[in-house]
C-alpha cells in the first residue's frame, strides 16, 4: 500500500468515525518559540488538550508534518529519518481508552489488513503517577488481543510527554513482529534487536506535568494518538527500510546512477536530508547559524558533503529537487510552487558551504596526518574548536569527517571552548553596550537593529553605493545619516519603508559572531569606520539581509520591531540625506 493511500484510509477511517479532519500545522510553529519544529501531531494542539475549546469540536484527526532532530547522526542507517508524517487522532475530553484501542484495533485488521496474530501491544505498568493500566489491557483483550502479546513496561516505555513540561500520561504502543527470531529469552517489544517495530502509539493525556516536576490532572481526558506514515508504508510493502518506499525510491535511484562512487549510506543522508530541508524551506525556515536556521544549515551542508562523497556533480541538485517535487507531489503538491525558492535557497545554501568546506578539508587533513603520525587515535576538542574559530569549520562536520576515517572524537573540551568564546562574544557586546550608547533600553535596543535594516533597505531599493555616515538613537525615535546625491522620492521613500517591514515580518534571526576585523570586512561585513575598530570585531547578521560589524545590542529577531514608518527624509549636509523614523 502507497503511502497516500495509508494517509486517505486514515482520514476517511477516523472521519467515519464522527472526527473532523484538520489541515497539518506548518513545520516551524506558530507562537511558540520554545521549540524548533514540530515534532508531533500533538503539538499544535496544546490549548485544546488543556481545555480551550477547538472550533472543530471533540473529535479530530489530521497529518501532521514533523521534523525529529535527535538523531540526525543516526541518518544514513536503515531506520531514521529526521522529516516524517504522523498520522493522528484525538480525543479533547471525548472517548477514553476503550474506544481509542477498539478503533486502533479495527484500522490495523480491517483497514491496513494487517495480521492481528501479528500485533503485540504495551501497557504502563503502574507507579506512584498512575496505577497500572489493566483498563487499556482489558480493551486489548476486548478486541482480540491475547494476554500473552500484552505486555507492561515503566515510565521508559508506557509514559509520554513532549520534552520537560506539558499534558502527558500513560501510553499504549502498538507493534509488529517482523518474525525475526527472538534474540534472546527477554526479548519483547522494549527490545530494540528489530523484530518488534513499532507502528502505533495512543497516548492518555489526563495529566499534566509543571517546571518543577509534579504531575497534576487535566480538566479533561483526552487522548492523542501517533502513527508514522513512511514505516507503515515499509513495513506494509514488505521492505526492509524507508527509503525502498516510493517516497524515497526515484531520488534513491536517482543518486546510484549519478554517483561515480556508491556508498548507501551516503544516498540515504542525501535523500533524506534533502527532502527534509525542502519541507522546512516550504514551511518558510532559512539557513542561519541559530536554531532551527541553523539545524536547516546542518542538513543542508551534511547532503553537500554526501553528495560529494559519491562524487555527485553539485550542479545535479536542482533536478534531484524537481524529482522529488514530482515523487511527493501527491502527498505535498505545494512543493511544486515552491520549488523556485527551494532551489535558489539550497543552492545558495551549497555554494557557501562548498567554500569553507575546501578550506577545513584542507586543514583536517593535516590534522589526522599528524595524529597518523603520533598513532593518536582521537581528534581532541582544541582541534575541533581551532578547526571552527579559525576555519569556520563547523563541528559536525569534522565529527563525521574523523569517524570516516576511523577516529573518535573528544567533544567535552570544545563545548567547555565553544561556551566561553559564546561568553566572551556576550560580553564584549555588553562592554560595547555600556561605553558606546548611552540611555539604553529595549526601545532603543530595537532601533538599533532597526538602522541596520534600514541601512540595508536603502541599499537594495536605492543604490548598493549607499553608506551610512551617522546614526543617533533615543527611545522616542531614530535618525539615520547616508550618502546619496538625491532627495529620495515619496515612490523611493514608500518602499524602502515597505522593505524594512517585510524583513520585520519575515521575523529573521539576528546573528552574532566575533571574528577578526579582515575577515569580516572580507566577508563583506559593513562598517563605517573601519580604523575604529579593534582586531577583534563582532558582526551582527539579519537573516540573509544584513551583516554589520558592531557593537550591539541587538533585538534577537526582527518580528520584535513592530512596526517601521518614516516620518521626514531631508538633506543633513551636502551628499548626506537622514532619515528620521519611528517603531510602533
Ligand atoms: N504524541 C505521541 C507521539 O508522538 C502520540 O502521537 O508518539
Amino acid at each position: 500500500m502507497k503511502a497516500i493511500e495509508i494517509r486517505n484510509k486514515y482520514l476517511n477511517f477516523f472521519k467515519s468515525h464522527g472526527h473532523k479532519v484538520i489541515p497539518s500545522a506548518p513545520l516551524i510553529p506558530e507562537n511558540d518559540p520554545s521549540v524548533l519544529f514540530t515534532t508531533a501531531g500533538m503539538q499544535p494542539l496544546v490549548p485544546y488538550l488543556l481545555g480551550e475549546k477547538h472550533p472543530e469540536g471533540t473529535r479530530l484527526t489530521d497529518y501532521q508534518k514533523c521534523i525529529r532532530t535527535n538523531d540526525i547522526d543516526e541518518v544514513g542507517d536503515n531506520r531514521h529519518l529526521t522529516y516524517f508524517e504522523m498520522l493522528g487522532n484525538w480525543s479533547l475530553g471525548d472517548y477514553f481508552k476503550e474506544e481509542a484501542i477498539a478503533m486502533s484495533y479495527e484500522f490495523l485488521t480491517k483497514e491496513l489488513g494487517i495480521d492481528p496474530e501479528k500485533l503485540s501491544v504495551t501497557c504502563f505498568a503502574g507507579d506512584e503517577d498512575a496505577p497500572r493500566d489493566t483498563v487499556a489491557a482489558e480493551a486489548w483483550k476486548k478486541a482480540g488481543i491475547p494476554e500473552e502479546r500484552i505486555y507492561f513496561y515503566g515510565k521508559d516505555n508506557n509514559w509520554w510527554i513532549a520534552g520537560e513540561e506539558g499534558p502527558c500520561g500513560p501510553d499504549t504502543e502498538m507493534f509488529l513482529d517482523t518474525g525475526r527470531p527472538t534474540c534472546s529469552p527477554n526479548c519483547g517489544p522494549d527490545c530494540d534487536c528489530g523484530k518488534y517495530v513499532e507502528i502505533w502509539n495512543n497516548v492518555f493525556m489526563e495529566f499534566y506535568k509543571a517546571k518543577d516536576g509534579s504531575i497534576s490532572k487535566l480538566k479533561q481526558q483526552n487522548v492523542d494518538t501517533g502513527l508514522g506514515l513512511e514505516r507503515m508504508a515499509m513495513l506494509l510493502q514488505g521492505k526492509e527500510t524507508p527509503f525502498d518506499i516510493e517516497l524515497f525510491l526515484p531520488v534513491m535511484e536517482k543518486l546510484k546512477e549519478l554517483a561515480k562512487v556508491d556508498y548507501i549510506e551516503s544516498r540515504r543522508i542525501v535523500a533524506e536530508h534533502l527532502r527534509s530541508s525542502m519541507m522546512i524551506i516550504a514551511d518558510g525556515g532559512r539557513p542561519s547559524n541559530i536554531d532551527r536556521g541553523y539545524v536547516l544549515r546542518r542538513l543542508i551542508r551534511r547532503m553537500t558533503r554526501h553528495l560529494n562523497k559519491l562524487q555527485i556533480d553539485l550542479n545535479e541538485l536542482p533536478t534531484l529537487i524537481e524529482l522529488y517535487v514530482e515523487t511527493l507531489k501527491e502527498l505535498y503538491p505545494d512543493l511544486a510552487e515552491k520549488k523556485e525558492t527551494i532551489k535558489e535557497v539550497i543552492v545558495a545554501e551549497k555554494d557557501k558551504f562548498v567554500k569553507t568546506l575546501a578550506n577545513g578539508e584542507r586543514e583536517f587533513n593535516k590534522v589526522v596526518s599528524k595524529l597518523k603520525q603520533e598513532n593518536k587515535k582521537v581528534v581532541d576538542g582544541h582541534t575541533i574548536f581551532k578547526l571552527y574559530e579559525t576555519y569556520g569549520f563547523p563541528p559536525e562536520v569534522t565529527q563525521d569527517l574523523a569517524k570516516e576515517q576511523g577516529f573518535e572524537i573528544e567533544m567535552t573540551e570544545f563545548d567547555k571552548l565553544f561556551k566561553e568564546h559564546q561568553e566572551k562574544s556576550r560580553q564584549g557586546s555588553e562592554q560595547k553596550f555600556k561605553g558606546g550608547l548611552a540611555e539604553q533600553n529595549e526601545q532603543t535596543t530595537k532601533y538599533h537593529t532597526a538602522t541596520h535594516l534600514l541601512n540595508a533597505a536603502l541599499k537594495v531599493v536605492i543604490s548598493q553605493d549607499i553608506h551610512q555616515k551617522g546614526s543617533n538613537i533615543t527611545t522616542e525615535r531614530m535618525r539615520f545619516d547616508f550618502s546619496c546625491d538625491h532627495k529620495l522620492t515619496d515612490e523611493e521613500k514608500q518602499k524602502v519603508e515597505d522593505l524594512v517591514n517585510e524583513w520585520i515580518k519575515q521575523d529573521l534571526p539576528v546573528t552574532i559572531k566575533t571574528m577578526k576585523k579582515e575577515d569580516a570586512v572580507s566577508s563583506g561585513a559593513e562598517c563605517m569606520f573601519i580604523e575604529k575598530y579593534p582586531d577583534e570585531v563582532t558582526v551582527y547578521t539579519i537573516g540573509e539581509v544584513s551583516k554589520e560589524i558592531c557593537g550591539g545590542p541587538h533585538v534577537t529577531h526582527t518580528a520584535e520591531l513592530g512596526h517601521f514608518t518614516i516620518k521626514k527624509e531631508e538633506a543633513s549636509s551636502a551628499g548626506v540625506r537622514r532619515i528620521k523614523a519611528v517603531l510602533s
